[in-house]
């Protein structure tokens, strides 16, 4: 008796398909990538920007394709320069120039998140909304200690809820809708002081944590999901004196009060169920994939 010989592009493809996320692969393949050589410490204002800067190059290598070319000028050691970076006083020491926010809104973004993002330790907004950036949020953003706004919606992440997020004491505003993150929301989540948890059109299941009822949150979305089932106990059932549907395949009859309405009723909780969204100060709705008003 022999093995049969396996052949080696059927190993390659193995390891392919293992990867989670393809552009883990050959980032920085066409050698429009990070510095090569980092600049002496003397150049940059401060350390906490030379931090930044070693974050920054590291995101640069992670980026397969930019086609908006907004990282077409990440190179030296002015990071505040950067397209989409931005810098102001840090809250600790108003004399220190730190990188406080990224926003790669819409600029179209092939890559991924590499852990060296844990380095930005000054950041407060981080808004990556319709990219495609796949593979998972990295561990490393627990350090991220001053983050108020996560805006990863419109992008590829899978894998399961991103953990690091719990554990960021100022995090106000968590949106991840449209990704492919599945597996169990975390009952902590909603013990969290957010303001707004966006989690909808993705593949999380398991059902809705009954911790639900905690969340000071002023908007939760949760629709577009696997998660089944009704609300928990712990969920506020009525609203304006209107039941809301405990299940989510009634969503066409869940009432949903006017803009007008909503303002003037200040509701403390709001659920998006089956494609139906109620709020607190903004409308959501949902329509055919097509998100209307902010
Ligand atoms: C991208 O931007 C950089 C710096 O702003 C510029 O030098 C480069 O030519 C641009 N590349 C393309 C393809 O437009």
């Amino acid at each position: 008796m022999h093995h049969p010989r396996v052949p080696y592009y059927s190993i390659f493809l193995a390891i392919l398909f293992l990867l989670p996320c393809p552009s883990t692969l050959a980032a920085d393949a066409d050698g429009g990538g990070a510095d090569q050589t980092q600049p002496p410490s003397r150049a940059f204002l401060n350390p906490r920007i030379q931090q930044a800067y070693i974050a920054l190059q590291a995101w640069k290598s992670a980026i397969l394709s930019d086609p908006t070319n907004i990282t077409g000028n990440w190179h030296g050691p002015n990071v505040c320069s950067y397209g989409g970076v931005f810098c102001s006083a840090s809250p600790s020491d108003p004399s220190l120039t730190v990188v406080a926010g990224i926003d790669l809104n819409h600029a179209d973004i092939a890559g991924y998140l590499p852990t060296e993002l844990g380095l930005l330790t000054d950041l407060a907004l981080l808004h990556l909304n319709s990219n495609r950036f796949c593979g998972s949020v990295p561990l490393t953003f627990r350090s991220l200690t001053f983050l108020h706004e996560l805006d990863l919606s419109n992008n590829r992440f899978a894998g399961r809820f991103p953990e690091a997020v719990l554990s960021l004491p100022y995090l106000k505003y968590l949106d991840l809708r449209y990704n492919e993150f599945e597996g169990p929301i975390p009952d902590k989540l909603f013990d969290r002081p957010l303001d707004a948890i966006f989690l909808n059109h993705n593949r999380f299941r398991l059902g809705i944590p009954d911790s639900l009822g905690n969340s000071p949150a002023s908007v939760v979305v949760l629709a577009n999901n696997q998660l089944g089932g009704g609300l928990p106990g712990s969920a506020p059932r009525r609203l304006h004196g209107q039941p809301i549907a405990a299940d989510p395949s009634a969503a066409a009859e869940l009432v949903c009060p006017s803009p007008v309405e909503a303002v003037a009723a200040d509701p403390k909780v709001v659920l998006g169920i089956g494609g139906v969204y109620l709020y607190h100060r903004r409308l959501l709705h949902q329509n055919r994939g097509t998100l209307l008003g902010t």
